[in-house]
């Protein structure tokens, strides 16, 4: 079994990699949050930063491309294969109401021609293995047999579905008959994203497609990050572990030299999906959120734990129970 950690916008930094990697080892790859490049496929200094391989030691990275523009991404690959990395993920899936109009990310799915054509400049010029995240269609899950078939047309080294329709967000039920026949369609590697929250959502998955071997964690694995670990089989995550992974992150986060002000909001960022181990929890955890610095925070932190509700067979709410 093959587990990666999903790429997160403001959740799966270089830092967030970088402590999650060494509290939690056992993660097989990690998918960068998206690179969005302009026309001639060039990014922010500080996007770059993020992927700079001595920000990223010791683990498996893969940086992420968000554009419509086959020049784009083939001339930021071109950069991404200079700082030695072997594999880039194409975006086909952010659902953003700034994203999907420009036909970006899931907005790439109302057009599969549109997308035929994308596919076939990139693979005949890109220098480096492309992998792409997409989702089952634009407006319904019904897309996907069409889509799929573009896909095949291509060398894609692997197709990372999330199972839901634009139209579902992140929120609807993930369509597993959809993506039951997904997979007895395809020819191409595929891994199966969407709600794995828990050691039953990934039984569920593997019980409807027994030959499936890669999963993607998106959400359920910010709010533990253990996750992967108890996916194993492997112990459940314990206060002291959640304590020094949050305190790692706090000094990584003013290391990289983020202001006490974005160190915050970092962290808050987090704690939206870690709330969900401590049940009951909800006034700690509102104290949490209002914290205006680090002092105020960590008191509220750790009057949380001090209240000894964590709980770790807690998950995030996904929608497979
Ligand atoms: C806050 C947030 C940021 C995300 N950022 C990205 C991103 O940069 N690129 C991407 O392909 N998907 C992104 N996603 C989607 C996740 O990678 C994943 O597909 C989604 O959360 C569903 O998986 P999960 O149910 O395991 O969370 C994001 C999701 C969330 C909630």
């Amino acid at each position: 079994m093959i587990l990666y950690f999903a790429p997160m916008e403001g959740i799966t930094s270089c830092v967030f990699r970088q402590v999650h990697a060494r509290c939690f080892p056992g993660v097989d790859g990690y998918y960068a949050p998206f690179l969005a490049p302009d026309g001639q496929g060039r990014c922010k200094a500080s996007a770059l930063r993020e992927l700079l391989p001595e920000n990223n030691r010791d683990l498996r990275l893969t940086p992420q491309i968000l554009t419509n523009s086959p020049e784009a991404f083939v001339n930021l690959s071109r950069e991404l294969v200079a700082m030695g990395y072997e594999e880039v993920n194409l975006n086909a899936g952010c659902p953003s109401g700034t994203v999907v109009p420009k036909h970006k990310g899931a907005g790439m799915l109302a057009d599969p021609d549109a997308l035929d054509a994308f596919l076939d400049r990139v693979f005949s010029q890109c220098p480096i293995s492309v992998s792409v995240k997409t989702r089952l269609g634009l407006e319904s899950t019904a897309e996907f047999e069409r889509l799929l078939q573009v896909y095949e047309h291509y060398p894609i080294q692997l197709l990372i579905v999330h199972a839901r329709d634009r139209q579902g967000m992140y929120r609807s039920r993930p369509d597993l008959d959809a993506f039951v026949r997904a997979a007895e369609a395809a020819h191409l590697p595929l891994c199966y994203n969407g709600d794995l929250v828990d050691r039953a959502s990934l039984t569920l998955i593997r019980e409807k497609v027994p030959g499936l071997e890669r999963f993607m964690l998106g959400r359920g694995a910010a709010a533990d990050p253990s996750l992967f670990r108890q996916l194993r089989g492997g112990a459940p995550l314990s206060s002291e572990e959640l304590e020094n992974y949050l305190a790692r992150l706090e000094e990584g986060f003013l290391t990289w030299g983020l202001s006490e002000h974005f160190t915050l909001a970092r962290l808050k960022e987090l704690w939206y999906y870690l709330g969900c181990l401590f049940p009951g929890g909800e006034k700690g955890r509102k104290r949490i959120l209002k914290s205006q610095n680090l002092g105020d925070y960590r008191a509220a932190v750790q009057g949380l734990f001090a209240q000894g509700l964590f709980d770790p067979s807690a998950h995030f709410p996904g929608e497979l129970g």
